[in-house]
Order: structure tokens, then C-alpha cells, then sequence
């Protein structure tokens, strides 16, 4: 029954999101030759207090395969060893190059310029952060909320015997009840392009909502389901999302944060009904 709400919702989601798909940008297979790009970058320090800021534009070689990454960390090494840019893995694992791109949230390492419009490409810091220098922002925040949510399995009768470990058995249909939330790299691009987070601080946001889910889904944990329920039913939890999906829009990973904060919402609800029910019948004893 939950897989097939799962899969029902999943397609909707998907049908909403190819309606939407933005007529601005050139679909993914449509690429784009050029020798050389512009490059306009967000400039300034914040950790100086100084909230101003200007962009810089410089002029880029690329070839088909260049990643914004590979353009921004050419122009640190040859043009302005001064710019401030954030990566480590560069195959889209770690998480840590998201920023606007031509005014999407992305992963630099992710986005190749042949696949962008225009021969300017445009590079700002992620919004719904606090902005650090040029193209790095403070994940404080973001990681807070992630870790609200308890982000792990907790069993009390797991067995901690070195000698005696046994294996916890899953079957592949529980498994993909929250399989899919696993693949999260939390890199935040879904906390930057949410509307709520932008009026709210306070909400956790797609990423940690998704991963709450994750884990009130796996049979392996044996929290009281109320206990993880009640860390996001408050007046600046769940209830806050509004649904607006561009979480999922623009999620690298295939994730769909707001399909978990929905599967998350029908879970409270049910508990809910449950617990009324349980109430009445006390009342009427
Ligand atoms: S759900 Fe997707 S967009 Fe959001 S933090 Fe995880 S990987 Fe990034
Ligand atoms: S450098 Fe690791 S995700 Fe881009």
C-alpha cells in the first residue's frame, strides 16, 4: 500500500516537474560549441563585515567538456588567484560546489558550459545561506537542521557483541521505501531553491525533512515513530512546506526531497488519526 502511494505520488511529481521544466535553459542533450565563455562572478567578503559587492567578468578557453568548476578553478590558477571557490571531489559526490549558475542552484562540477545558453555564464552564492566570500557560503545552519533530525539508525536491542554480530534482514520492498533518500549528498541546492527557507530560518528545509523520512521508514530503526514525528510537528516544521517542488527540481542526485516530506506527511497523519482514536476509546472506558 505505502510502496504504491510512493510510486503514485513519484509520477505525479514527475509529470509536474517536466510541465515546469524552464524554457530558458537548453535541454540537456542540446549542446552548445564554443571556444571560449565569459565567466561573471559574485565578489565580496563578508567575513569582513563589508557587505558590499561587485562581479567580475573574465574570458575563459573551454572545450566541450568543461565544467563551470574546471572554468572557475582556471580562472583562480591563471587570472585572479584571489577568488574564493569551495570543491573537493569534482564527480558530484561531496557536496561542496553547489552555487547559482545563471541563476539555478547547481553543482559547479556537475554543470558543463556546452550544456548552458549564452557565452556569459553567471556564478552567485547559494541563497538561503550566510554568504562567507565570493562563492562560498556557511552551512551552519543546514547542518544543524540535518542533525535535528537524529540522522541515523538507533536500535535498542542491537546486539554490540563483537564475537556474536548478527546481520539486521530487510527485504528489498522495505528497502525501497526510502531508498532513494539515501543518495543524498547534502550539498543544499534543494535548501537554497526552497521559499520557505527563505521566510523561515526556523524550517529544517527539503534535505533534513527528507531525511527525517528516511529514517522513520527503515524497519532496521526502532525509534518510537512519535518520538522522530514529533521532531519536525511544530509550527515551524512540516506543516510549513508549501509544496512549491523546486527542491526536487533541482536535486543533482535523482532525490525527491518533497515526495519524503509528503510520504513524511501522510505518516503524521495517520499517527494522528490513530491517536485520536485511542483517545476516544479512553474517554468512552
Ligand atoms: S536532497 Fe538533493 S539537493 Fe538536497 S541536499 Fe540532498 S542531494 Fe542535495
Ligand atoms: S566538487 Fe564535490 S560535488 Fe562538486
Amino acid at each position: 500500500m505505502t510502496l504504491t502511494i510512493i510510486k503514485k505520488i513519484g509520477m505525479l511529481i514527475k509529470e509536474r516537474k517536466t510541465q515546469n521544466q524552464d524554457k530558458n535553459e537548453k535541454p540537456e542533450d542540446a549542446y552548445v560549441q564554443r571556444d571560449k565563455i565569459f565567466i561573471k562572478v559574485y565578489r565580496g567578503n563578508s567575513l569582513r563585515n563589508d557587505f558590499s559587492h561587485r562581479y567580475d567578468v573574465f574570458e575563459i578557453p573551454v572545450s566541450r567538456s568543461t565544467t563551470v568548476l574546471d572554468a572557475l578553478m582556471y580562472t583562480k590558477e591563471y587570472v585572479d588567484s584571489s577568488l574564493c571557490i569551495r570543491y573537493s571531489c569534482r564527480m558530484a559526490s561531496c557536496g561542496s560546489c553547489g552555487m547559482k549558475i545563471n541563476g539555478i542552484p547547481r553543482l559547479a562540477c556537475y554543470t558543463k558550459v556546452s550544456e548552458l545558453k549564452g557565452s556569459t555564464i553567471t556564478c552567485d552564492p547559494l541563497s538561503n545561506f550566510s554568504h562567507i566570500r565570493d562563492l562560498v557560503t556557511d552551512f551552519t545552519q543546514f547542518f544543524k537542521h540535518h542533525k535535528d533530525m537524529k540522522p541515523y539508525i538507533q536500535n535498542g536491542n542491537a546486539n554490540l557483541d563483537p564475537s556474536n554480530l548478527l546481520e539486521y534482514i530487510q527485504q528489498p520492498s522495505d528497502l525501497e521505501k526510502y531508498l532513494q533518500f539515501t543518495y543524498c549528498i547534502k550539498c543544499g541546492l534543494c535548501y537554497s531553491a526552497c521559499p520557505t527557507v527563505a521566510m523561515d530560518t526556523k524550517f529544517p528545509g527539503p534535505q533534513a525533512l527528507a531525511q527525517a523520512y528516511r529514517y522513520t521508514a527503515d524497519t532496521r530503526d526502532s525509534t518510537p515513530t512519535k518520538d522522530r514525528l514529533d521532531i519536525v510537528d511544530n509550527k515551524h516544521g512540516i506543516w510549513r512546506c508549501h509544496f512549491a517542488g523546486s527542491c526536487s527540481k533541482v536535486c543533482p542526485k535523482g532525490v525527491d526531497p518533497s515526495l519524503g516530506i509528503q510520504l513524511l506527511r501522510t505518516q503524521l497523519l495517520s499517527f494522528s488519526k490513530h491517536q485520536k482514536k485511542t483517545a476516544i476509546l479512553k474517554d468512552i472506558k
